[in-house]
Order: structure tokens, then C-alpha cells, then sequence
């Protein structure tokens, strides 16, 4: 296996693994710009960092944070919103100051104007950090196997396993079709990158991307030389021990 592939015990054990990896580059970056996934799989490893900040002075809030990604058609109060979930899991709780969090709104009027505001302000703040998930079907952010994207951030139609899983943020309403996302050229670009996997049903994805296979957007990290994969036992299908 490849020296930046970690396969951690389980769920727990890889969220603390991508805490501790994450807080090494916020507390040795002074004026760092993030991007943090809104999944469920980083929660774990948000609230350790929240611990640390609480506990050991971790300074999260002189970071400048900019949302991965968002559905079309959903605000920032809307549930299941991507901002929706980072705000009360991350953002309020790290006492973010309002204007160092720069996020896409769904629910503008006019998206490409919206997609080219994030598209600038990456340009003026080139990303240190990603913390990411993946998908079931191998994406991250809102870059989708097989679907093209443009620039640094891209408006995309999302897959139909995406709006598929993406029900359960919405508690049966259905899914937005559309997404907005930082495309993988950016996230490339980024100095430190963590990808965490935890979970026997990203196993088949984490498989592909193992295999090698450029397939998979979230394989795209492999060769990336700032690039750490954090899985768990069921995420890279290993035997417990
Ligand atoms: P999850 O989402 O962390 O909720 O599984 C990951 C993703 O779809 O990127």
C-alpha cells in the first residue's frame, strides 16, 4: 500500500488520526485558507478539533474557510444545506468570524455570477488545506465521476447516485439535481490534503481508487505529494484485527 494511505482501526480512531493531521497544518499556518467537506464522515474529526481548540488553544479562528461545495436551490438555513451542516458543526462552534467563511449560496438568482465570486475569491486566496470525504461513487466535493467541470469552481449535474444518497440529508423531500463545488483542478493546487474514508460502503470506492485506477475523482490524490488518505478497517476492506 502506498506510504500516504493510512488504514486506521475504525471510524473513531481515523477521525482523531485526521484531527491530528489537520491541526498540525492549522497551528504552523498563520493566515491558512481551508476548505472543509460537509459530509457526515469529517463530523468526528471537526469536534476533535473543536476539543483541541477548547482544551489546548488550537487556533481555529484566524483561518479563512471556503465551503467545498452546495446543492443548487438550498440557502444557508435550509436543512440538508451543505452550509446548513458546517455551520453548527464547525463554523459557530470555532467562532468563525462571519467574514472569514466564504460559501456559495444556492439560492442566488443568478449562478454563474455566484460561481465566479467563489471562483475569485479562490484566486485571491489559494487553498492550504482540504479536508475531504468520499463519496459511494468515488466523488468529492461535487466533482462527479465521468461529469465535466470548469475552472477552480464549477456549477455540475450531479449523478444519480449522488441525489440518491444525498436523500438523507433531506428526510424523504427530495434532492436537488444540481451542485456547485470547487472542481478537483483547485483542490489539487492545495498544499495539504486529507481524505477521509471510514465505513464498509465506501469500500467499493476506496477499492477502485486503491487499485490505481484514475477512474475515480477522489483518486486524483494519489500522487498528490501533500496527500493523506485516512480509511478505516471497513473502508479498505481489511480484516479486523
Ligand atoms: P458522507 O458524504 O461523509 O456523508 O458519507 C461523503 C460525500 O458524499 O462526499
Amino acid at each position: 500500500m502506498k506510504s500516504n494511505i493510512i488504514v486506521c482501526k475504525n471510524h473513531q480512531e481515523a477521525s482523531l488520526r485526521a484531527a491530528e493531521l489537520t491541526s498540525d497544518v492549522i497551528a504552523r499556518t498563520p493566515h491558512l485558507t481551508a476548505t472543509f467537506a460537509a459530509g457526515n464522515t469529517p463530523l468526528d474529526c471537526y469536534r476533535e478539533l473543536l476539543r483541541r481548540q477548547k482544551e489546548e488553544g488550537l487556533l481555529l479562528d484566524r483561518a479563512r474557510y471556503i465551503g467545498l461545495d452546495e446543492w443548487v436551490g438550498l440557502g444557508p438555513n435550509d436543512a440538508g444545506s451543505c452550509f446548513a451542516i458546517m455551520n453548527p458543526n464547525y463554523y459557530l462552534p470555532a467562532d468563525i468570524p462571519v467574514e472569514n467563511i466564504y460559501a456559495f449560496d444556492g439560492l442566488t438568482s443568478n449562478l454563474d455570477v455566484e460561481a465566479a465570486r467563489m471562483q475569485e475569491t479562490l484566486s485571491r486566496y489559494p487553498l492550504d488545506l482540504a479536508v475531504l470525504g468520499i463519496g459511494v461513487n468515488g466523488h468529492v466535493g461535487f466533482n462527479e465521476p465521468g461529469i465535466p467541470t470548469t475552472g477552480d469552481f464549477s456549477l455540475v449535474s450531479l449523478s444519480e447516485s449522488t441525489q440518491t444518497v444525498g436523500r438523507k440529508y433531506f428526510a424523504g423531500n427530495s434532492t436537488p439535481t444540481e451542485g456547485a463545488t470547487i472542481t478537483l483542478q483547485a483542490l489539487k493546487r492545495a498544499k495539504t490534503v486529507v481524505i477521509i474514508a471510514t465505513g464498509a460502503n465506501k469500500r467499493e470506492a476506496v477499492s477502485t481508487i486503491l487499485s490505481g485506477s484514475d477512474q475515480l475523482p477522489a483518486g486524483a490524490f494519489l500522487d498528490h505529494p501533500g496527500a493523506i488518505y485516512v480509511l478505516d478497517e471497513d473502508a479498505a476492506g481489511q480484516e479486523k484485527r
